[in-house]
């Protein structure tokens, strides 16, 4: 089943938060010379084009980016991600937004000539996007293929320095049990990188299992954070998101600390509520 299209969501709240994180994750990286390896389970289509039937039709991001992207109080901690975006959008207002990147396309704009890049997508239409984004970018591998597997054969990277960031739809249950479980494996094998796993919470049951597989395993040093723009509910539909970073930069949760706060003021409503905590102690 691969019905779902990131396009409808590019630049929404869940992707603040995601992006924020991973251009501090690789902002840091980059702060030592040696090359590192990114990987990307899950990399959707690279770019995408807000003006386009997608992202209009759900105008996500207009709750999302759009409401941030030319504030002037937005904390230090936001800069490698806010001016990313308007780098690509030639320095925009808010309503001319056109251009909002996914994953691969953040990752693009802090890698290094020695760095290499992963990046695994299923999708029969996001592939063929991806492989027209990573055209003139080099060091970057991209594949048509299962990207819990892709991450597992690809640790320890040889630089023993890499970030991996899973990003599934979560359009099976199962996700929820392989995104931990891939980690899992894979910090068995190299317990020194960096791990990020997006996850939207829609089920809390879900979430609280992830937390309890990560828990019960041998995994050290996890910060999880999440953003609800509402409480929990049996409804259907998403009310907030989350990423688990296990060996999170140092100072990712201090940056975290100013993100938060800002992104209720801005983004959210009197509902709106966040947690960030020391899931497993280094
Ligand atoms: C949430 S989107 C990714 C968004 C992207 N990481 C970003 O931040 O811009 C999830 C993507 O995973 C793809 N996908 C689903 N199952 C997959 C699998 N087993 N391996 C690789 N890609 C998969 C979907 O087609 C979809 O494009």
């Amino acid at each position: 089943m691969l019905s779902y299209r990131h396009a409808f969501h590019a630049g929404n709240f869940a992707d603040v938060l995601k992006h924020s994180v991973l251009s501090l994750v690789l902002d840091y990286m980059t702060r030592k010379e040696k090359g590192f390896c990114y990987i990307d389970s899950h990399s959707g289509a690279g770019m995408y084009q807000l003006k386009d039937e997608y992202a209009q039709k759900t105008g996500e991001y207009k709750d999302g980016i759009a409401k941030i992207i030319n504030d002037d109080e937005a904390p230090e901690a936001l800069e490698p991600y806010l001016s990313l975006i308007k780098t690509l959008n030639l320095n925009p207002s808010d309503s001319d937004l056109e251009i909002y990147p996914g994953s691969p396309g953040v990752a693009k704009a802090f890698v290094r000539r020695q760095d290499s890049s992963h990046l695994f997508e299923l999708h029969p239409t996001d592939i063929q996007h991806l492989e027209d984004f990573c055209q003139r970018w080099r060091k970057v591998f991209v594949k048509q293929s299962d990207g819990y597997q892709g991450v597992l054969g690809l640790v320890p990277p040889p630089s023993r320095r890499g970030v991996v960031l899973i990003d599934p739809p979560y359009e099976l249950k199962a996700d929820y049990q392989k995104a931990v479980k891939t980690i899992i494996k894979a910090y068995s094998k190299f317990s020194t990188g960096t791990y990020i796993i997006w996850y939207p919470v829609v089920k809390r049951h879900f979430i609280e299992q992830m937390e309890k597989d990560f828990t019960n395993s041998d995994v050290k040093n996890v910060l999880q954070v999440e953003f609800c723009l509402e409480d929990d509910t049996q409804e259907y539909g998403m009310t907030g998101t989350g990423l688990f970073i296990v060996n999170p930069p140092w100072q990712l949760s201090e940056q975290l600390e100013q993100i938060l706060p800002y992104m209720k003021a801005k983004l959210g409503s009197n509902n709106t509520s966040y947690t960030l905590k020391q899931l497993i102690a280094e």
